[in-house]
């Protein structure tokens, strides 16, 4: 058989297997939910596979002045111990990691606490080795961000930006990089005036923004089987594609986090970003590398090819719902506006749905439906390709009530993995078809447990792979399609709310949204 030489897209960024080079790692709001329960762990599960450079320490900055070295050491070792994230208890890397953390008191609008923080990373810098290099990894109420950007800068903590790659280690400056955690702001003119505060004092190659489901291996697995096999990709587009559905469900509710909730909704929480993320993975071109710029330009490119929704046409391409009291696992549940700190008249939606239509060649006339909510009936994210029915079915007296035509579905969470849904003859005298699954599951295929996606993270980050981050256009791009929605619905109060029940899969509008096009919501 021939062989052929083809370009190999992961050679760069995705897999990339750059040095991790010395550095210190300052995480801004180190009492907080976000850094126990998801960043000390990914930090000690890094350690635990030898991922760490020799050179690192820990630096955990917060307002908490009753919290110092040792009690931040304990809760370093309590999440360790309590994080369902974490693969293997080891005494030893953990007493290792404890004694290279160390904690910082202060309120982060205080000039004084970055002086002092300045001291102590020039203290620890020759103690470990971290030759200056330094992430900031801003954990924090998004309102804090370009405050503590600028007060960096001020501080005389922000090395001049330099172009990774471009000198070896060891002829490079020491480093700065900022790790920022999303929301990036909560609408477009926001998100923009951000953008301006932090590029006033950082390089693009230095800010990394989050989104924590990039991080993660499924979703990552979408480019490989987008792009590492030849034979999907030719069905790919509107010839064989009948329309798209992305569904981000969660049974959770707000889990006491009322004031983040009522200030962000499902919107600004999952559709603005970790949904529209899966839609430019799913839509975007092939790409020729995984380097930073290649690949961010495909997604970016992509997202600004979805047609904006007019002010006039809110209603019939978006859904917004929220919760009334049901039934969940077994339990009764209360409604959104029944919540501790919840105004009994709250206007915020916990679920949504939206129509997206992608203006180009590949996707013309091939809908993305995308729906997120709370205390839905199961805790699922999932992509489906649903395919064209085939043209001309031959079995004339054949039973195909059964026969739900050809489906792709993209397990992200839970039970991940890959369905392919299609026609099968039932065994018997009759013609009777039937779908059938053939599925993959992570788990039973590979039999190892996923690396959390703030680990992956944090690590490329310390390699200075940019790939799996938003860059500025992108985040702008996205509040730019959903904008006129905020505004729209802001403008006017949803009459109807609550409209679903805890436990059911969203409001009837949801389901309408599909039926008049002819279609409807899978069944998960
Ligand atoms: N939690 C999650 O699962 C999650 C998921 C995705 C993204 N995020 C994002 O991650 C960020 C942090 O979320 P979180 O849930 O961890 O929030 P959080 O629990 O409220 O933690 C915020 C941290 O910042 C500290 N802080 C706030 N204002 C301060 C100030 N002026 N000076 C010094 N310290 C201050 C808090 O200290 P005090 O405790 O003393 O107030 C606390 O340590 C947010 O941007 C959020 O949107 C969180």
């Amino acid at each position: 058989m021939a062989t052929t030489t083809i370009e190999n897209p992961f050679a760069q960024g995705v897999t990339q297997d750059r040095a991790t080079q010395p550095a210190q790692l300052v995480i801004f709001g180190a009492t907080g939910d976000l850094t126990k329960r998801k960043l000390l762990p990914a930090v000690y599960n890094l350690a635990q596979a030898q991922l760490l450079p020799p050179g690192f320490c820990m630096v955990g900055f917060s307002r908490d002045d009753s919290c110092n070295d040792e009690t931040f050491r304990k809760r370093l070792s309590d999440a360790v111990a309590t994080s369902g994230d974490v693969r293997e208890q080891d005494a030893a890397v953990l007493a290792d990691l404890s004694a290279r953390s160390y904690y910082l008191s202060g309120d982060f609008h205080d000039p004084q606490c970055y002086a002092q923080l300045k001291a102590k990373l020039a203290e620890l810098d020759p103690k470990y080795g971290t030759a200056g290099n330094r992430i900031f990894y801003i954990a924090t109420p998004a309102s804090l961000f370009g405050d503590i950007v600028q007060q960096l800068h001020d501080a005389g903590m922000i090395n001049p930006s330099s172009v990774v790659g471009q000198a070896s280690p060891a002829q490079s400056p020491p480093f700065t990089r900022i790790i920022v955690e999303k929301p990036f702001g909560r609408d477009l003119a926001s998100a923009k005036q951000l953008n301006t505060e932090m590029l006033r004092y950082l390089g693009e190659d230095q800010i990394y923004r989050i989104d924590h489901y990039l991080g993660k291996e499924t979703v990552q697995n979408i480019l490989v089987f987008r792009f590492a096999n030849g034979v999907f990709e030719p069905i790919w587009n509107r010839r064989y594609v009948d329309h798209v559905q992305i569904t981000v469900a969660e049974s959770l509710g707000i889990e006491g986090r009322a004031s983040f909730y009522e200030e962000t909704g499902v919107v600004r929480d999952v559709i603005q970003n970790h949904a529209l993320q899966l839609l430019s993975l799913v839509a975007m071109e092939p790409v020729t590398s995984f380097d930073a710029t290649d690949f961010r330009d495909e997604k970016v490119r992509v997202v600004k090819a979805v047609r904006p929704i007019a002010p006039q046409d809110v209603d019939k391409f978006a859904v917004r719902g929220q919760y009334g009291p049901g039934f969940i696992t077994g339990a009764d549940a209360v409604g959104y506006r029944q919540e501790p700190e919840i105004a009994p008249d709250s206007a915020t939606p916990t679920y949504a749905a939206f129509k997206f239509v992608v203006d180009n060649w590949r996707w013309a006339g091939v809908p993305f439906y995308v729906r997120s909510g709370k205390r839905l009936a199961k805790r699922v994210t999932e992509i489906v390709m649903q395919f064209k029915q085939a043209p001309h079915l031959p079995f004339r007296n054949a039973q195909i009530s059964e026969l739900e035509g050809n489906i792709l579905a993209l397990r992200i969470q839970p039970d991940e993995g890959i369905t392919l849904k299609f026609g099968a003859k039932v065994p018997g005298p009759s013609m009777r078809i039937r779908s059938v699954n053939m599925d993959f599951g992570y788990g039973a295929t590979f039999g190892r447990e996923d690396s959390s996606p703030y680990e992956r993270l944090i690590l490329d980050c310390m390699k200075g792979v940019q790939t799996l981050f938003d860059r500025s256009d992108g985040v702008e791009a996205a509040w730019a399609l959903i904008d006129p929605v905020l505004t729209a619905w802001a403008a006017k109060p949803p009459a109807n709310f609550p409209n679903y029940a805890a436990g059911s899969w969203g409001p009837p509008e949801a389901d309408k949204l599909l039926a008049d096009d002819g279609r409807e919501w899978r069944r998960l």
